[in-house]
């Protein structure tokens, strides 16, 4: 009932399955009052929307119209519908008067497609024992309303939702717990009060201590989210669903919601976006007007720029450019750039869902963008590459910087005592922002290249390339430094090298293609694809590297984009003799060996194992369980993703290895 489509980051863009039509995410589902609902949100872009179960099941009139006409009838609206439980309810007033049970029967009756169970939102910083309490209740509903749907064969789909108040080891246990479970989709609840006080850092350990624990074939719902300002910070963490009555709240209090924050009717001047009601109307017009059409008019206006934020998030998505927006909206307001900043300790996290390669390039927008998953993987790609003897650092200059260094290179500084220096065993790298040191080798591959940073640098990018030369002189016997890496850096230590003029940046292509192999695939993987009568044929035109080949035998091709190199049925078989299991393999069973064999896509439910390190993107090779070679594609998803789903793609196949 859940697809994947695009990812960046934690963020996707997906499809969400129901009865009554399916769903693009990330999506908001505006809040329908069943009784006193004004506006037709559908007709503001409105998918799927949200209403209370249990407002329904109070009023004798609604409930017996809902029971009788159905619940799609009862609100006019012929899309999906999502039902809450009354648990918002029985956080404000302490008490409702229906049971679990009772309310996962009713939301059935009434055909619901999504129906949630009576989960406790316990709200943050209470005592411990409040929030464990409340948990093993939330916990205990949960199980019932799973087995209740299975034991009455419910068609639809169910929430189990993720609470813990703001202790983050009980958001991982509830959510680890919920995971078991066969539930349809994950909210996170009890968020409300987080972001009504702008405990935005909060909300991001929320979040992220949930997710990290939360099943990733199914959808997740931060409830009670409504504000466009924060939706891309939550989609960059994994959330597919929002919904809010901010929209009408906010509309009845004059306030605009933008995604730079809200806008009070009384202190405009100018409106504030480009929708129908702000081209068509000035505040005053609206000031002029009746509470009534105003309150629709500004609704209208909410409804208009959340659809739109999410529409701009999607397309972010598919292009690559999700953190670039999420840095750019954390701007509106310093609670949210804290929570920003605060995102970059779950790098890591990040980096297991992060597409290696995406269309766009990464753009630096300010020291956040040092945090970010890229960043992070590339230092601990460097840290694992076999280091050779001496290490050269070199200013940057135009990218690709290894197509600009040629011949003799200038003075150099080197750090410590001055030694015989072999320059034959020698890593050449320039120091950069945002990837610190890129070793000119690879320095084509995404996004060592594909990348833009200010040329005047802030004190935090100084402070990471000073870390970074620190942290690498460690590993080398002499750290030669070029003149001009210096001007900017404080850096200890340095004497003039007397034999700067040896120093030379030789191309060598067979070493580039080996070293990119290496990053790609994992060290030793170039050693193993080329060896043989190595040809290399490059494009006339732009002079790059376009195929490699064993005396006429294709070995791989690299993508003039991204630089990756994309295997042929010879590189995938030497990939496959070289590379231990499970190193770049995606392994299907007995059942998908016929479809793998004949060049057939693999699909997630036929997968049985993966390497641990597989990204969405990634050039891998699928082998049966003995680990016979059965084809060669590349992955739509990652090696978590791949793992848990069971429907969609997981590789799409390149070739079979079938004769
Ligand atoms: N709406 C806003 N927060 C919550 C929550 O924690 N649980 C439920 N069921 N609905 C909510
Ligand atoms: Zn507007």
């Amino acid at each position: 009932m859940f697809e994947i489509k695009s990812k960046d980051n934690m963020g996707r863009v997906g499809v969400l399955k129901t009865k009554h039509g399916n769903v693009k995410t990330p999506a908001l589902m505006p809040v329908i009052h069943p009784r006193k609902q004004a506006i037709d949100v559908g007709k503001y872009g409105a998918d799927i929307v949200i209403t209370n179960a249990y407002l329904i099941y109070k009023d004798e009139n609604l409930k017996q119209k809902a029971i009788d006409e159905g619940l799609h009838k009862l609100i006019n609206f012929d899309g999906p519908i999502m039902t809450d439980s009354g648990s918002f309810q029985l956080s404000v007033y302490g008490d409702v008067e229906i049971t679990n049970r009772e309310v996962i029967e009713f939301q059935e009756l009434i055909k619901t497609d999504i129906g949630t169970s009576l989960d406790i939102p316990t709200a943050p910083f209470v005592e411990r024992q409040k929030a464990e309490e409340d948990l093993e209740i939330t916990l205990k509903r949960a199980r019932e309303a799973v087995d209740y749907k299975k034991e009455k064969n419910m068609e639809m789909l169910l929430n189990s939702v993720v609470q813990g108040s703001t202790f983050l080891d009980l958001r991982r246990k509830c959510a680890s717990e919920l995971s078991k479970l066969d539930a349809d989709l994950y909210p996170i609840g009890a968020v409300v009060p987080l972001m009504e006080s702008y405990h935005y850092k909060d909300l991001v350990d929320v979040v992220m201590n949930s997710m990290s624990e939360l099943a990733d074939d199914r959808p997740r719902h931060l409830m009670g989210a409504g504000h466009p300002m924060i939706f891309a910070l939550c989609v960059a963490m994994g959330c597919d669903l929002f919904d809010s009555a901010a929209y009408i709240l906010y509309a009845e209090d004059d306030r605009l919601l933008s995604v730079r924050g809200t806008y009070k009717l009384e202190n405009l001047t100018e409106m504030p976006c480009s929708c129908e009601v702000c081209s068509k109307y000035t505040p005053d017009d609206l000031r002029a007007m009746s509470k009534e059409q105003r309150r629709d008019l500004i609704a209208q206006h909410n409804l208009y720029v959340s659809f739109a934020e999410l529409r701009l998030i999607r397309q972010a998505i598919y292009e690559g450019s999700l953190m670039e927006l999420v840095e750019e909206r954390c701007r509106a307001h310093p609670a949210l750039l804290e929570a920003v900043r605060h995102l970059g300790n779950y790098s890591e996290d990040l980096e297991k869902y992060n597409p290696r390669s995406k269309k766009s390039a990464f753009f630096y927008t300010g020291p956040e963008s040092l945090y970010r998953s890229e960043v992070i993987r590339h230092m601990q790609k460097l840290r694992q590459m076999p280091k050779k003897k001496n290490l050269v650092i070199l200013p940057p200059n135009r990218k690709p910087y290894s197509k600009f260094f040629s011949g003799k290179l200038g003075d150099f500084y080197i750090y410590g005592d001055e030694k015989d220096c072999d320059l034959e065993n020698t890593d050449f790298m320039v120091l950069d922002i945002p990837f610190g040191l890129i070793p000119l080798e690879i320095d084509e591959l995404y996004p060592l290249s594909q990348n833009d940073a200010p040329k005047i640098h802030d004190v935090d990018s100084i402070e990471f390339m000073e870390d970074f030369i620190y942290e690498f002189i460690e590993y080398y016997d002499q750290v030669l430094i070029h003149y001009k890496v210096n001007d900017n850096l404080e850096l200890g230590l340095l004497n003039k090298y007397s034999k700067s003029d040896e120093i030379r940046y030789v191309k060598n292509d067979i070493s580039k293609i080996k070293a990119i192999a290496d990053y790609q695939f994992g060290f030793g993987a170039g050693e193993a694809l080329f060896s043989g009568n190595i040809n290399i044929e490059k494009s006339k035109k732009t002079g790059k590297i376009r195929h490699i080949y064993d005396g006429k035998v294709l070995i791989v091709n690299m993508r003039a984009s991204d630089s990756f190199l994309i295997l042929s049925k010879e590189g995938a078989k030497r990939l496959h003799n070289a590379m231990n299991y499970p190193q770049n393999r995606v392994v299907v069973n007995k059942d998908a060996e016929p479809f793998a064999l004949d060049g057939k896509s693999v699909f997630c439910k036929f997968v049985t194992d993966c390497d641990d390190n597989i990204r969405s993107n990634d050039e891998v090779l699928i082998v049966n369980e003995e680990d016979k070679l059965l084809g060669y594609g590349k992955t739509l998803l990652g090696s978590c993703e791949i793992k848990e789903f069971d429907s969609g793609q997981a590789v799409k196949t390149r070739k079979g290895m079938k004769k």
